[in-house]
């Protein structure tokens, strides 16, 4: 026989029974975004890759090692997507969107790709939703984009979810508080566990999340860059924080949060769900006043996030998973079978989800397929222009006639 093929590693092929909680996160993101003005815009699955280098950061491992980049005729370097921002940034600039009312509000999804060593949670394609709010740099932006995201989450029922705030300040005042950082550690470091020593240098904010005893005495004592954000930028942040305290959010001050990508500055947050294991966050973003200008527009402020569908989905498994019956089976024999086709035709033109038995089975054997499908009636076709229309749930049966059953089902 022939070798069969798999779907590549980090990849998964989504099976009806796991289309639903998809469509539901993406039907919810849908209505709560167009609700607050984001209009939908759709940008190509890849790239060139400078857009991401450039975009992204020349030092993330986003860039670094993540990207799926190949060349074309003439040498042209092209990479799939790795997340959305740069791209919706290009596309703003390219049609001249500085020149609409600001802020400029767009929303995306799709799927993404990242080169990453799989696991649960992670994947080499993966599904985002993404917001960006560009052109503004009121606070009142920020905490918008925070509440959609927040709703989105609480109308879907993801449970167990905490919000993780923080501010990165500008470029100039992160640089020069890594370096006091870096002193301060380096004063320090016979207090140190051997890894976070050897990585001062390199990633001295690691320090924060080390689990040894005397790196931890140290780190209670280390400088935060939220205490050392320029005036402006500590204001903007306190502004952020009220905005969310008076619109009833909850959230948790993360002094140390950093983020993959190196266009943020001042606000970024992350959303984090307890139900999944080490890829727990399930959502993330933040305000990057720089990129624009940085991808050759003028200087503009913007803010944005992205959910991860695929791990939503996957905190969503988790729960309870009852799914409400839904629809008609209809159950022939002999003759009727034939009628059946056109009856379930005429249920679907009206709307109502509606099956037969394509496969020669006994009327015991469709009764139970109906079940199978979840079906919330069965409609017994009798001959003679009778028929019964069981409740598949309570088993009550009651005579209908076929000619309105259509308007029977539509009937609440
Ligand atoms: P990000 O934090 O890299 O941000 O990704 C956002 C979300 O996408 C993550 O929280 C996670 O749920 C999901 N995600 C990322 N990588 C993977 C993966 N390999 N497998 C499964 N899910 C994944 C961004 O992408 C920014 N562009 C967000 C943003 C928009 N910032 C401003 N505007």
């Amino acid at each position: 026989m022939a070798e069969r093929f798999k779907a590549p590693r980090g990849t998964f092929d989504v099976l009806p029974a796991g289309a639903p909680v998809r469509r539901r996160i993406e039907e919810v993101a849908r209505g709560i975004l167009e609700a607050a003005g984001y209009g939908r815009i759709e940008v190509p699955i890849f790239e060139d890759t400078e857009l991401f280098a450039r975009g992204v950061g020349e030092s993330t491992d986003i860039v670094q090692k993540q990207m799926f980049t190949f060349e074309v005729q003439g040498g042209r370097s092209l990479t799939l997507r790795p997340e959305a921002t740069a791209s919706v940034c290009r596309a703003y600039l390219e049609h001249g969107m500085q020149k609409l009312a600001q802020p400029v509000k767009l929303w995306t999804d799709g799927p993404f790709f990242r080169h990453e060593r799989p696991q649960a949670g992670r994947y080499r394609q993966f599904t985002q939703i993404d917001a960006e709010s560009i052109g503004s740099d009121s606070p009142l932006v920020d905490a918008e984009l925070i509440l959609l995201a927040g709703d989105m989450i609480a109308e879907l029922g993801v449970e167990g979810v905490r919000l993780r705030l923080g501010s990165l300040g500008t470029p100039a005042a992160r640089a020069a508080y890594l370096e006091e950082l870096r002193e301060y550690l380096h004063s320090r470091e016979d207090k140190l566990s051997e890894d976070v020593r050897a990585r001062i240098d390199v990633n001295p904010l690691r320090a924060f999340d080390a689990d040894d005893e005397g790196t931890r005495r140290v780190m209670d004592e280390a400088p935060t860059l939220l205490e050392r954000l320029d005036r402006e930028d500590g204001e903007h942040f306190d502004a952020v924080r009220k905005l969310l305290d008076r619109n009833g959010v909850s959230y948790e001050i993360d002094p140390t949060l950093v983020r993959g990508l190196d266009y943020y500055t001042r606000t970024v947050f992350e959303f984090e769900c307890d139900r999944l294991g080490a890829q727990s966050g399930i959502g993330g973003g933040g305000r990057y006043d720089g990129l624009v200008e940085q991808l050759g527009g003028p200087p503009t402020p913007a803010c944005g996030w992205a959910l991860g569908v695929d791990r939503i989905a996957l905190a969503l498994e988790g729960g309870d998973g009852e799914t409400e019956r839904d629809g008609v089976f209809v159950v022939a024999e002999g003759d009727d079978r034939d009628s059946a086709l056109a009856l379930v035709t005429e249920l679907r033109r009206a709307g109502i989800h509606a099956d037969l038995d394509l496969a020669g089975r006994t009327v015991k054997g469709q009764m139970k397929h109906a079940d199978r499908l979840g079906a919330r009636h069965a409609l017994i076709l009798e001959g003679d222009g009778k028929a019964k229309l069981r409740d598949m749930s309570s088993g009550e049966e009651r005579e209908v006639d076929p000619a309105t059953v259509a308007e029977t089902l539509s009937s609440p």
